[in-house]
C-alpha cells in the first residue's frame, strides 16, 4: 500500500510525464510546420515515448492501492527560435524531470518504500539515456551553428534517431 506522501509525489510525476508529453508535442508541430521533418519525427516520437511514462505510472499507483489523478495540464509553449532553442528547452526540462525523480528516491528511502524506490530505477536509467541524447542533439547542433546544408544533414539523421529509438522503445 502506498503511503500519503508517496503517491501525491508519484501523482506530481504523473502532471510532469503529461506535461513532457504535451510540450514535446508542441515541439513536434512547431518543427512539422517549418519543414523540419526528421525533428518533427523524432520529437512526435519523444512525446509518445512521455505518455508511456506517464501510463506506468498511473498503472503503478492504481495497481498499489493507490489512486492515479488524470490533471489538467496548461499550455506549452508554441514557438521557438530555432531548432537549438527547441532542444535547449527539452535538455532543461529533462533536468527537471530528473531533480523530479531523484526526489522521489529519496522519498522512498526516508519512508523505507523499497518496491516504489526499485520501481523508479526504470526512470532514473531512462533519464540518463534522454540526457546524454539530448546533450548529443545540442552539441552537434553548435557544431553546425548556421551552416543550411548541415542542418538539413541533421534533420535527417533526426529522422534515422527516431525510427531507432521506436525500435529500441518496441523492444522493451
Ligand atoms: Fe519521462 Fe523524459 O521524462
Amino acid at each position: 500500500m502506498l503511503n500519503n506522501s508517496i503517491q501525491k509525489a508519484l501523482n506530481k510525476q504523473v502532471e510532469l510525464e503529461a506535461s513532457s508529453s504535451q510540450f514535446y508535442l508542441s515541439m513536434a508541430s512547431w518543427s512539422e510546420t517549418n519543414g523540419l521533418t526528421g525533428a518533427s519525427n523524432f520529437l512526435y516520437q519523444h512525446s509518445d515515448e512521455e505518455r508511456f511514462h506517464m501510463l506506468k505510472l498511473v498503472k503503478f499507483i492504481n495497481e498499489r492501492g493507490g489512486t492515479a489523478l488524470i490533471p489538467a495540464l496548461s499550455q506549452p509553449p508554441v514557438n521557438f527560435k530555432g531548432l537549438k532553442d527547441l532542444f535547449e528547452n527539452l535538455m532543461e526540462h529533462e533536468l527537471n524531470v530528473t531533480d523530479s525523480i531523484n526526489n522521489i528516491i529519496d522519498l522512498c528511502l526516508s519512508e523505507k518504500d523499497y518496491t516504489t524506490q526499485n520501481f523508479m530505477q526504470w526512470y532514473v536509467a531512462e533519464q540518463l539515456e534522454e540526457e546524454a541524447l539530448a546533450r548529443t542533439i545540442i552539441d552537434k547542433l553548435n557544431m553546425i551553428g548556421n551552416d543550411k546544408g548541415g542542418l538539413y544533414l541533421f534533420d535527417r539523421d533526426l529522422d534515422t534517431m527516431a525510427t531507432e529509438m521506436k525500435q529500441a522503445e518496441d523492444a522493451k
